[in-house]
């Protein structure tokens, strides 16, 4: 039997609440920039602002993580190695089984992401005065560049993914809608706390960019 076929049929439900996608969109686009302008001199108090405005977004996602729908909890989708084991399993024997929320491997891969992410606004705040010791600078730079090789990672394996489930897991970031059935969406999608948490990270980085 076919898993993914079978999802074809399923109506569109609500997996991804709005919180999570703000977080989600948020959080790549101030890595991004943060990570081409972190050579920059002139650039210094966005590259900053910004990193900074991941770390919020990052502490907002931890409680979210234990507070949140369904499918953004940590214990809805940090699973066991067995889980892992047996879904590698079964892509490999061609019967991949389907995650209406992250699939085992993703969820940890969202996890790596987050202390990645994380490890580097840390170092990078622990070098900004200026006069830290060199190893940290080339700590910032390793974690930088080590979150931005599991970003690659993460794409390569969201388009896997996508192709494998003939779902369009960028999509469903997007408008929050997957294929599964009724009874397993989310009811809320608490668009009020998203718009709560985006205007939190516009106030701090137009405060600090002083526009
Ligand atoms: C700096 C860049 C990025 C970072 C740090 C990042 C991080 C993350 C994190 C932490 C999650 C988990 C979301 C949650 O549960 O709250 C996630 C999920 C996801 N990301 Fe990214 N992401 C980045 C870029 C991208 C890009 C460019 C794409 C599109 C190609 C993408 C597509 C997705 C998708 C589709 C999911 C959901 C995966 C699933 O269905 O299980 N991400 N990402
Ligand atoms: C979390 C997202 C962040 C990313 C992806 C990131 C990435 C980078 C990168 C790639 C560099 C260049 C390293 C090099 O080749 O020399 C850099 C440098 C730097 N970053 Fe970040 N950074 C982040 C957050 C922060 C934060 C929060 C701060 C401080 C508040 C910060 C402060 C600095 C400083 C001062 C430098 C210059 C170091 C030097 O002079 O070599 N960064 N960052």
């Amino acid at each position: 039997m076919n898993h993914s076929n079978d999802e074809q049929s399923k109506p569109p439900i609500l997996v991804w609440d709005w919180p999570v996608r703000v977080f989600h969109w948020s959080l790549a686009a101030c890595i991004f920039i943060s990570f081409f302008t972190g050579e920059s001199e002139r650039y210094s108090l966005l590259h900053q602002t910004l990193g900074y405005a991941a770390a919020g977004l990052l502490a907002f996602r931890v409680l979210w993580g234990f507070s949140g729908t369904r499918y953004a909890r940590f214990s809805q989708f940090v699973q066991s190695p067995r889980a892992v084991l047996a879904y590698l399993k079964n892509i490999k024997q061609g019967v991949p089984g389907h995650d209406v929320g992250h699939n085992p491997v993703g969820g940890w891969a969202v996890v790596l992401l987050m202390l990645l992410a994380a490890a580097t606004a840390w170092t990078g705040w622990l070098i900004a005065p200026g006069d830290a010791p060199g190893w940290q600078e080339e700590l910032h730079e390793l974690t930088a560049n080590t979150l931005m090789i599991v970003v690659v990672i993460h794409v390569i394996g969201v388009i896997f993914s996508s192709r494998l489930h003939r779902e369009n897991l960028v999509k469903a970031m997007l408008t929050g809608m997957k294929k599964g059935d009724p009874a397993q969406g989310i009811s809320n999608s608490w668009w009020w706390l998203a718009v709560l948490l985006a205007l939190a990270l516009i106030g701090f980085v137009f405060n600090q960019l002083q526009v």
